[in-house]
C-alpha cells in the first residue's frame, strides 16, 4: 500500500482558550502509522505557559533545543505517545466508525485523531487546518437515557437512529474499551459516565464505582463518584480530573488539591494536559505487559515535577498493593495518568481511575505490570521487597500495606454502604484477598 503524507494542526487549551501548538506530520500506509514528527509553533514555544505535548518526545524543558527544529517520537515509536493519548482507544473508535458508517478499525490513525472531537481527555485538540475551530463537546446535558441506548446500539453494532446521535458528540473523545460518554450535571461540571454493557456478568458500574471509593478510604488520590440508575441499569459517574474552573482573574492556589474548583460565578473552565503511563514510560501498547509499577517510579523521577516525586512514589506504591489485594489485574500503563498541573508547572500522577475486581479461584495470581523481583506475581512480599524503588524506607512500605489491608478487609461492609446488592457483592468476592493469602508468615511480623 501506497503511502501518504498528512500534515495535522495540534491546539493546545492554555488558560483562557485553544492556541496552535505546532505541525504534526504522519505517513501512513492504510491504517498503519509508518513515521511521524512534529514541530512546535515558535509563538507557542516561546509562552511561559506552554503545555508539553509529550513530557518524553517532545519537552519543552529546554526550549532552546526545541525551538524551529523538527522532532521524533522516542525509541523509534511510530507515534507521539502524547498524540495517541489524544486519539480514541476502542469504544471512541467504534463510535466514530458508526458515525461514519465504516467497518471497525478501517481507518488511517490520522482519521481517528480528527474525529475524537476537541472535547478528549487531556487539553490537545488536532485538527485539520491551523483555521479550524473547535468541535461542540457536550455543552448541553445529554438525556443520559438516550445516551446508554445510543451505547447499546453502537456495542451491538446497530445503527444510531437520529434522535440518538447527541453519543457521536458526547461519546467519541473518551479512551477505554467500555461504552461511556461526557456528560454535564446541572452546574456544568463534566463528568465521565461508564455505562453497563449487555454482556456483563455482574453490576460493573456498581462495583467499580465501590471499589474506587473503597480506595478512597484506603488514602488513594480518587475522583469525585455517584452511580445513577436508568430503567433498572446502573451508571458509574466519575468526575472529569482534566477539568477546573477559575474566575478569570483567578489564581488557583492549594497545590496539594487537584482542582476541585466548581463553575459558576462567571469562573471560566480550564482544562489540564493529560499524558497516559504509556506516554510517560515511552513505550508502545503491545511492550505494556514487559513494564513495572517501578518503571512508572522511575518514569515520575524523571518526568514529574521535583516536588511532587516522593507523594507520587507513595501512592503509586499504594495502588500496587491496593490492586494486588482486589485481584485487579487490568492495571496496564494506559490505566495510569498523568496531569500537566500549570501551578507546579510540571506533570504529575492524575488521580485513580478503572479500577475493576476480578473474581478467581486461582491461589497465585499475577498483575498486568510487575511488582516487585518476582515478576507480576502479586503478592505483598513481592510489592514490599520493591519498596525502595519507590523511595520509600521499608517501614514506610510495610505500614502502607497495613493500612490499606485494613480498610480492604472491611470490603463488603463498606460495598454493603455504597449500595451494592448483596448478591453482587457474593459475584466478585473471590476478588478481595485475605491478608494471609497473599503474605507470608515473615512479612506479617513486620506489620506494625
Ligand atoms: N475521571 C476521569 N477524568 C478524565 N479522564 C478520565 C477519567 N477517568 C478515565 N479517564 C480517561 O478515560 C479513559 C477511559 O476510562 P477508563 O475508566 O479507563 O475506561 P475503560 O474501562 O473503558 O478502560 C482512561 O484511559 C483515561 O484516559
Ligand atoms: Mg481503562
Amino acid at each position: 500500500m501506497a503511502a501518504t503524507e498528512l500534515k495535522l494542526m495540534v491546539f493546545a487549551h492554555l488558560g483562557e482558550g485553544w492556541k496552535p501548538c505546532g505541525q504534526l506530520l504522519m505517513t501512513e500506509a492504510g491504517t498503519e502509522v509508518l513515521a511521524s514528527n512534529f514541530a512546535y509553533g515558535l509563538n507557542y514555544a516561546r509562552r511561559p505557559d506552554a503545555l508539553e505535548v509529550d513530557p518524553v518526545s517532545l519537552s519543552l524543558r529546554n526550549r532552546d533545543e526545541v525551538l524551529g527544529k523538527r522532532l521524533y517520537p522516542a525509541k523509534q515509536l511510530p507515534l507521539f505517545g502524547g498524540i495517541r493519548d489524544a486519539a480514541p482507544d476502542a469504544w471512541g473508535r467504534r463510535v466514530i466508525e458508526s458515525k461514519l458508517k465504516v467497518p471497525a478499525n478501517s481507518l488511517p490513525e490520522s482519521q481517528y485523531l480528527l474525529h475524537a472531537g476537541s472535547d478528549r481527555v487531556g487539553a490537545l485538540d488536532i485538527r485539520a487546518r491551523i483555521q479550524d475551530g473547535p468541535s461542540h463537546g457536550p455543552n448541553v446535558s445529554h438525556d443520559l437515557a438516550h445516551l446508554l441506548e445510543a451505547a447499546d446500539r453502537i456495542e451491538a453494532g446497530l445503527p444510531v437512529p437520529a434522535h440518538l446521535e447527541a453519543i457521536f458528540v458526547d461519546g467519541t473523545a473518551l479512551g477505554g474499551a467500555r461504552p461511556k460518554a461526557s456528560v454535564r450535571d446541572e452546574q456544568g461540571v463534566l463528568w465521565l459516565a461508564k455505562f453497563s454493557s449487555r454482556k456483563d456478568r455482574f453490576d460493573v458500574p456498581g462495583v467499580e464505582c465501590a471499589t474506587l471509593r473503597l480506595a478512597g478510604q484506603a488514602g488513594m488520590h480518587v475522583p469525585a463518584l455517584d452511580v445513577r440508575t436508568l430503567g433498572g441499569r446502573k451508571v458509574m459517574l466519575i468526575r472529569r480530573f482534566d477539568r477546573y474552573w477559575l474566575a478569570p482573574d483567578g489564581v488557583l492556589a492549594e497545590a496539594d488539591r487537584l482542582f476541585l474548583t466548581q463553575p459558576g460565578g462567571g469562573r471560566v473552565e480550564h482544562r489540564l494536559g493529560f499524558v497516559s503511563g504509556l506516554t510517560l514510560v515511552a513505550c508502545d501498547e503491545t511492550e505494556s505487559r514487559t513494564k513495572a509499577y517501578t518503571d512508572l517510579a522511575q518514569a515520575v523521577r524523571e518526568h514529574c515535577h521535583p516536588s511532587v516525586i516522593r507523594a507520587d512514589n507513595a501512592e503509586l506504591f499504594r495502588r500496587m498493593v491496593y490492586n494486588i489485594l482486589v485481584s485487579n489485574d487490568d492495571d496496564h500503563l494506559r490505566n495510569q495518568g498523568f496531569l500537566w498541573d500549570p501551578r507546579l508547572p510540571g506533570w504529575r500522577l492524575s488521580p485513580l481511575y478503572d479500577v475493576l475486581p476480578r473474581a478467581s479461584l486461582a491461589s497465585e495470581r499475577f498483575l498486568h505490570l510487575g511488582v516487585g523481583p518476582q515478576g507480576r506475581l502479586a503478592t505483598l512480599d513481592n510489592a514490599l521487597a520493591a519498596h525502595a524503588r519507590f523511595t520509600l524506607s521499608k517501614a514506610q512500605a510495610a505500614r502502607t500495606i497495613a493500612e490499606v489491608w485494613q480498610t480492604v478487609r472491611e470490603w463488603r461492609v463498606c460495598f454493603e454502604q455504597f449500595g451494592v446488592a448483596d448478591d453482587e457483592i457474593d459475584k466478585i468476592a473471590t476478588a478481595f484477598r485475605h491478608l494471609d493469602a497473599v503474605s507470608t508468615p515473615e512479612l506479617r511480623k513486620l506489620l506494625p
